[in-house]
């Protein structure tokens, strides 16, 4: 039989950087996921399955010492019922699929934090949305992603309009925080304790994380990483595991909890080229209960995503590429293998390292390295030549 250090439920993006790490390592992988020609498909073993489909999930775990995630939508039942089938020890799953359960309800993230005396929004089902004043946010409280499933209600109209369309025992509604910016950390749990990665800032495009650079400011960073880790121990409770945290600061400089996702995350994708081990690597590490050094510091580097723009064509990404390099060398292009350019989708991401001092110039200088790729993607720069 094949058999495979590591397995992923998923095999996007987050799975095919993961495999990478671990391919480095010598590692054998082998992903699930319901699409055929998933990123971590072109480049290790896969299974072409639903998540909840116990059969192909436990077929999975046999092959498996260890399995993982890369993101947090497989449901617990089957993944129980086929671990029993394929007699896979369940503290083979990290993080466990308690870790998991928690998350996937933002409901009970949020009581997890607020039981925990972490500054949070406080949230309540959507049915008792009356002990929270307007403006407020509702969201979805399973399955929400890349902003899908949120809702700002600023006016009673609005309330009364989504109560009318959304299942309420499915939604939640939650104070709004007049956040000045929004914030993420990566944090690992592992058996010889807690190691944590910068704080990075984070600006959203239609809700998707767009671009990442590092957070200059020291008070601003020890009280998001303190906030941080807290937090993960929380949602972890014990399990190990590799976490991305959401968080937003406030005016007078406050940090709040947003969320966290039990794996790798769009905001950790700078420390592929921060000279340092990357979140990648740390995750294989965890996963595999592989020692993970105390301290990580590396680079400061800015990361733009690159999300396919409307009229994006799939035969240009390498024209892309070649005049995105040409116009700064420093560029790194880390392209997913998606096969198809949907407008919005998450095809790849652009880093950069930041050789001055001034941030602001390297933000400018990633943004424009993400406007040429675009321009070149969808064919508009080929009028010039
Ligand atoms: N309580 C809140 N107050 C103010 N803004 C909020 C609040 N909750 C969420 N937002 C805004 O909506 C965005 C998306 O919310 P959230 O992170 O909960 O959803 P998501 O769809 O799971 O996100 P993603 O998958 O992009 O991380 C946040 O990044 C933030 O900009
Ligand atoms: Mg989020």
């Amino acid at each position: 039989m094949n058999t495979a250090n590591l397995g992923f439920i998923g095999g996007g993006q987050l799975a095919r950087m993961s495999i990478q790490a671990a391919q480095r390592m010598g590692l054998n992988c082998v992903s699930l996921d319901p699409a055929a020609d998933s990123p971590a498909s072109q480049i290790a073993d896969s299974l072409t399955a639903r998540f909840d489909n116990v059969n192909a999930l436990a077929n999975l775990l046999a092959k498996c010492d260890v399995v993982t995630f890369e993101n947090e939508f497989a449901p617990v039942a089957p993944l129980r019922a086929a671990a029993a089938q394929a007699e896979f020890d369940l503290d083979n799953f990290v993080p466990s699929l308690e870790v998991l359960e928690r998350v996937q309800d933002k409901l009970t993230q949020r009581r997890i934090y607020l039981n925990n005396g972490l500054r949070s929004p406080l949230a309540v089902p959507l049915s008792e949305v009356d002990q929270i004043g307007l403006p407020l946010v509702a969201k979805s409280r399973f399955g929400g992603y890349d902003g899908k499933g949120v809702r700002m209600i600023d006016t009673p109209a609005q309330l009364a309009k989504l109560r009318d369309e959304v299942d309420e025992a499915n939604w939640l509604a939650e104070t709004k925080v007049n956040f000045v910016r929004e914030l993420a950390c990566m944090v690992a749990i592992h058996e010889a304790g807690v190691t944590v990665f910068p704080v990075m800032e984070v600006q959203n495009t239609d809700a998707v994380c767009d671009i990442t650079f590092p957070n200059e400011d020291e008070e601003t960073a020890s009280a998001a990483t303190r906030l941080a880790v807290d937090a993960a121990l929380a949602i972890a409770d014990g399990s190990e595991g590799l976490f991305g945290v959401e968080m937003f600061q406030t005016e007078d400089g406050d940090v709040w909890i947003n969320e966290i996702a039990p794996r790798p995350h769009n905001t950790g994708h700078y420390s592929l080229d921060w000279g340092e081990q990357s979140q990648f690597d740390i995750h294989v590490r965890v996963a595999l209960g592989f020692p993970v050094p105390e301290r990580l510091s590396g680079l400061r580097v800015t990361m733009a995503n690159l999300r396919a723009p409307e009229g994006a064509q799939d035969d240009l990404v390498h024209y892309a590429t070649a005049h995105t390099l040409a116009e700064n060398a420093d560029v790194r292009v880390h392209w997913y293998g998606k096969t198809q350019a949907k407008p919005g989708r998450k095809m790849g991401h652009l880093n950069l390292p930041i050789w001055s001092e001034d941030t602001a110039e390297a933000i400018a200088e990633v943004r424009q390295a993400q406007a040429t790729f675009y321009a070149a993607y969808t064919g508009e720069l080929e009028t010039d030549e």
